[in-house]
């Protein structure tokens, strides 16, 4: 697809300097006022009300756009906090990552990975088999940007979620960078919980085992958070990968399906004869 008539419209809200909230659409030229409308109101929307409010509107040009389908979905059952980490673990390995390197992953995202010991700005790059720390800054990390659904996909993935009571519009949203994120040169998997002390919900993801989400990756109230992205060992370009997930435009065009619960053992089972798909 040809993007000259899509726009990258981008919201950034933060109070006292620190980010509170951020969204991004890409939309045609028509439909920019009430994008810029439409992100002005979910940025007031926020309980801890923000005062500054950033929108950057920027014409694409007429670059190709890479079209994808989005990550199948699915929700794991797991009784606790420990399970699920142990179950991620496990979905993880089946795409490459070693034990040890998600294992590393996991107590940086639940002690706070930025060399402050708060929060990043981004995401962690990981080696899945050193499990060494890639990225060039370890306070910023990497960020996925210019992404969005189209308009049949969204409203085509959407009716899946709501069927599967999942209304919250993160689901929606991180299913989309999942699926920007799986299609990076070099990237093997993403392991993500959020920041957010009220939301406990956090998945896994791949190409080769879709978007796999846990109701539950931490504990109520604990506000840290973040991403891992765990590359290929053998030939990772990181230059090439970063400017991907930061600056290449990608729509999302046709849904994956959003499958029902599932108890891991039977899902993990499915893995099996599976293999990883060429990018
Ligand atoms: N956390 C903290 N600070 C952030 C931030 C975040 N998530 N995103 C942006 N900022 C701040 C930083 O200070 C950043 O400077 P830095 O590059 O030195 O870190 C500054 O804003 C500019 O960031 P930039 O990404 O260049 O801004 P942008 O206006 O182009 O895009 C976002 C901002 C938030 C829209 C974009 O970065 C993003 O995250 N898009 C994806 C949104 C999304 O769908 N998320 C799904 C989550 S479920
Ligand atoms: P959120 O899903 O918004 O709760 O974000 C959780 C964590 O993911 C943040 O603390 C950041 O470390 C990281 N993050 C936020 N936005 C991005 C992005 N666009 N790309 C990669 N990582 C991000």
């Amino acid at each position: 697809m040809n993007s000259n008539n899509l726009t990258s419209i981008r919201m950034r809200a933060s109070f006292n300097e620190e980010h509170v909230s951020g969204a991004e659409r890409l939309v045609p030229k028509d439909r920019i006022d009430a994008t810029v409308s439409e992100l002005i109101r979910r940025a007031q929307n926020r309980v801890s009300c923000p005062d500054r409010i950033i929108l950057t509107i920027e014409d694409i040009g007429s670059v190709v756009i890479k079209q994808l389908r989005s990550l199948d979905l699915v929700t794991l059952n797991v009784s606790d906090v420990e399970e699920a980490r142990r179950t991620a673990a496990r979905v993880l390995e089946r795409a490459g990552v070693l034990p040890a390197a998600a294992e590393r992953a996991m107590k940086l995202l639940a002690t706070g990975p930025a060399p402050s010991g708060r929060n990043m700005r981004g995401a962690m790059m990981i080696d899945a088999l050193t499990g060494e720390r890639t990225e060039p800054d370890q306070a910023r990390g990497i960020r996925a940007s210019r992404f969005d659904w189209s308009d049949h996909a969204q409203a085509a993935v959407e009716q899946q979620l709501t069927g599967l009571g999942l209304t919250h519009f993160r689901t929606r949203e991180a299913l989309a960078l999942a699926t920007k994120v799986a299609n990076a040169p070099g990237i093997i998997a993403e392991l993500c919980w959020s920041d957010d002390p009220d939301y406990t919900a956090g998945y896994v993801s791949s190409l080769l085992f879709g978007y796999v989400r846990f109701p539950f990756l931490k504990k109520g109230g604990m506000d840290r958070g973040g991403r891992a992205f765990f590359t290929q060992h053998e030939g990772f370009d990181r230059e090439v990968c970063i400017r991907y997930l930061e600056q290449e435009t990608v729509l999302i065009t046709e849904p994956g399906t959003c499958r029902p619960p599932c108890i891991p053992e039977i899902f993990i089972n499915t893995l099996a004869n599976r293999s990883v798909v060429s990018k």
